[in-house]
């Protein structure tokens, strides 16, 4: 579609607000007003009746030390019975609470009942093991229904969780183990992918060969039955362990603020940050928003996230919300291809799913299939779309919309963060009227602005500034894990401490709706997951050949942006990538090497061998002028590079044939 094309189409369609969704949302126009009237009284109205606590709370919001934040201070709660136990006391034991699908056709329906029969049973295999409340423990798992059960189970003895993505390497594994000092690592042989047996342990191995670590035993959870290595004493099997433990466990109440997991994420230093989040306010936030955007209806929705729960997509919106809130909801191991392209409207049709929440780039690769492909199934089921991890254009929008939505289904586009711990700008299904390709506005509770380069807010449509939020909020990320100076320097620094810098640039349009722009420092959005340009660089370096390395992110069809680098070779290696052939190898060789030190998804799409690198007359690399040439536009201005010749270089090898 040309533009002029979709922007008379998107003219034309009606996006207010469905009167059938409207009849019965969660969310209301109301909210909006009880919040703008005192903010802290309409989270503490949220804590309370979404939650159940062992002892009530006191203050609100205790904000003294900020940028350190403290909710629902003297309040007490156990995560996991709030997730699990209380909907069976309730009466809503036989409720589904997961539809398992595992990619090779294998599914498991499993209750609340026999969800609290798990997890109980987990809390008392990881106490034989020597957990206890504060103990870290680190989780490397595929999605499987005992990935959600640890979690549980952690959250249920108040020993903080730390999970790591199956796709990251060995390396990353090492130091997000050795950075939490975590105790116990729970893990399985493998995972299914695309039909075959991706291994696990293997990297955990590895990870832990490396020497001294705080790791005392590994759980193994048997998926693939692939062959693997056996470290006795340390190593034990899920159902050796787990399987013959008491199904009785009681809840211990945990204070408001006891830390309930860590989650690294990319920031624009090579060390990766471990965000760590808290116990009530991440949980009230979790289930507010799973409720008001995702418009979950527990007694009736079927509910689907399609997030790895390895992201914080995964926890908030596959573990903690849609559990607090009592939803029934459909967990798959899978890829989308496996064994057929039709996979997911295969599952939503057998599961009558009635809410998706899924990424852009999903949305993109589907477009490209085809749309003969999700019109074979019935999808009737849908009401309500989501979309989170970057910015939704507006054709993937139409499409999502006209192919699984029905043309009618409302496309709640969200915004937030791994540091918000949920979702923070959003429009809400049966309220607002929505905007293909903005995610419009904060929602009740939550407040940003929009600032210019000199701090100053402004309202002005079109403009381009910075994404702020002015208030703090129950889900805040609390900290990076044993280092609060970067945490006061990353996030409360940049326009000073009343703010919370996001890292997004950001706009209003003429209805006062707020576009996200994209990252505004070195941090790349593949596939929506964050990568740092200097975790690459880095790992790029640690490879003999490369002297110097500089990395962007070039826009991409598909993934949003994908990982382009410019690498200058050491002396030794300069001739052998000259000769006929090498260079390819070295390429290849060199693009392996980054995934295997970060993992697949940090592998750069392409890396160009160059002699210098654009630098300023201080010796900062202008990666602006990279993405130029990464995104083939004619290269900015280059007056401030200490040698302007370097960029004609780099711009004719690129345009070279390769
Ligand atoms: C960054 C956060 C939120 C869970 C998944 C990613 C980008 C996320 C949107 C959206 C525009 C978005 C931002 C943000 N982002 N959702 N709806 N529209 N941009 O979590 O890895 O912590 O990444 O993803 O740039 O800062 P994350």
């Amino acid at each position: 579609m040309t533009d002029e094309n979709l922007s008379s189409h998107l003219a034309e369609l009606d996006l207010s607000p469905s009167e059938e969704i409207a009849a019965n949302a969660n969310g209301t126009e109301a909210l909006y007003a009880e919040a703008d009237a005192d903010y802290e009284a309409f989270w503490a109205r949220q804590a309370r009746e979404r939650l159940t606590w062992s002892t009530d709370f006191g203050t609100t919001l205790d904000w003294s030390e900020a940028p350190f934040a403290k909710w629902f201070v003297g309040g007490e709660l156990n995560v996991a019975y709030n997730c699990v136990d209380r909907h069976v006391e309730a009466g809503n034991g036989d409720r589904v609470a997961i539809h398992f699908e595992g990619e090779g056709g294998d599914s498991r329906t499993i209750t609340y009942a026999q969800l609290q029969d798990d997890v109980c049973r987990t809390a008392n295999a990881l106490t034989e093991l020597g957990v206890t409340k504060g103990d870290r423990v680190a989780v490397y798992l595929p999605m499987i229904p005992e990935a959600i059960a640890t979690l549980l189970a952690c959250a249920r003895l108040g020993a903080p969780h730390s999970v790591i993505f199956g796709g990251f390497s060995a390396e990353a594994l090492r130091t997000r183990i050795d950075d939490a000092e975590a105790k116990v690592v729970v893990t399985a042989d493998g995972q299914w992918r695309r039909g075959k047996a991706a291994p696990l342990k293997p990297a955990v191995d590895a990870a832990l060969d490396g020497g001294s670590t705080s790791v005392e035993k590994v759980l193994v959870v048997r998926r693939t039955e692939s062959e693997i290595a056996w470290t006795e004493g340390r190593d034990i099997w899920w159902h050796d362990l787990v399987d013959g433990q008491s199904t009785e466990h009681t809840p211990e109440p945990m204070e408001s603020e006891h830390p309930l997991f860590i989650l690294y994420t990319s920031g624009t230093t090579g060390k990766p940050k471990g965000i760590f989040h808290t116990t009530a306010g991440y949980l009230a936030q979790a289930a507010y928003t799973n409720s008001v955007v995702h418009d979950v209806h527990p007694e009736s929705d079927v509910y689907w996230c399609t997030a790895d729960i390895g992201w914080v997509t995964g926890h908030s919106y596959i573990v903690y919300g849609p559990l607090a809130n009592g939803a029934t909801q459909v967990l798959y191991e899978g890829t989308p291809d496996t064994p057929h392209q039709g996979r997911w409207w295969e599952i939503i049709e057998k599961y009558k799913v009635s809410i998706l929440y899924t990424a852009p780039t999903a949305i993109r690769t589907f477009m490209k299939w085809g749309d003969d492909i999700p019109a074979k199934f019935d999808l009737s089921s849908i009401r309500v779309l989501g979309s989170v991890g970057e910015p939704i254009n507006p054709e993937a929008w139409l499409w999502y919309r006209k192919n699984i939505g029905g043309e009618k289904a409302p496309i709640v586009d969200t915004w937030w963060q791994t540091e918000t711990g949920g979702i923070m700008i959003s429009p809400l299904p049966g309220v607002t009227t929505l905007e293909p390709g903005s995610a419009q506005r904060p929602i009740p509770g939550i407040s940003a602005e929009i600032l210019d380069d000199d701090g100053k807010p402004f309202t002005e449509a079109d403009k381009v500034g910075y994404l702020v939020l002015t208030k703090p909020w129950p889900g805040m990320l609390r900290g990076i894990w044993g280092d609060p100076e970067r945490y006061k320097e990353t996030y409360w620094s940049r326009f000073g401490e009343k703010y919370y810098f996001a890292g997004d640039g950001a706009k209003y349009d003429q209805k006062g709706n707020i576009w996200l722009l994209g990252r505004v420092d070195d941090v790349m959005n593949v596939s929506g997951h964050r990568l740092s340009t200097a975790e690459i660089e880095s790992a790029l370096v640690s490879h003999p050949a490369v002297a110097e390395a500089a990395v962007v992110g070039a826009s991409d069809e598909t993934t949003g942006q994908a990982v382009v680098a410019f690498a200058i070779l050491r002396s030794e290696y300069v001739e052998r990538a000259d000769e006929e052939g090498e260079g390819a190898d070295l390429v290849k060789e060199l693009r392996d090497h980054v995934a295997k030190e970060i993992g697949p998804i940090a592998k750069p799409r392409s890396i160009m061998i160059v002699a210098e690198l654009p630098k300023t007359r201080s010796g900062k690399i202008m990666r602006r002028l990279l993405k130029d040439v990464a995104e083939n536009r004619e290269v900015g201005d280059v007056t401030t590079l200490a040698d302007s010749s370097v960029m004609n270089l780099i711009s004719q090898g690129m345009k070279a044939p390769s």
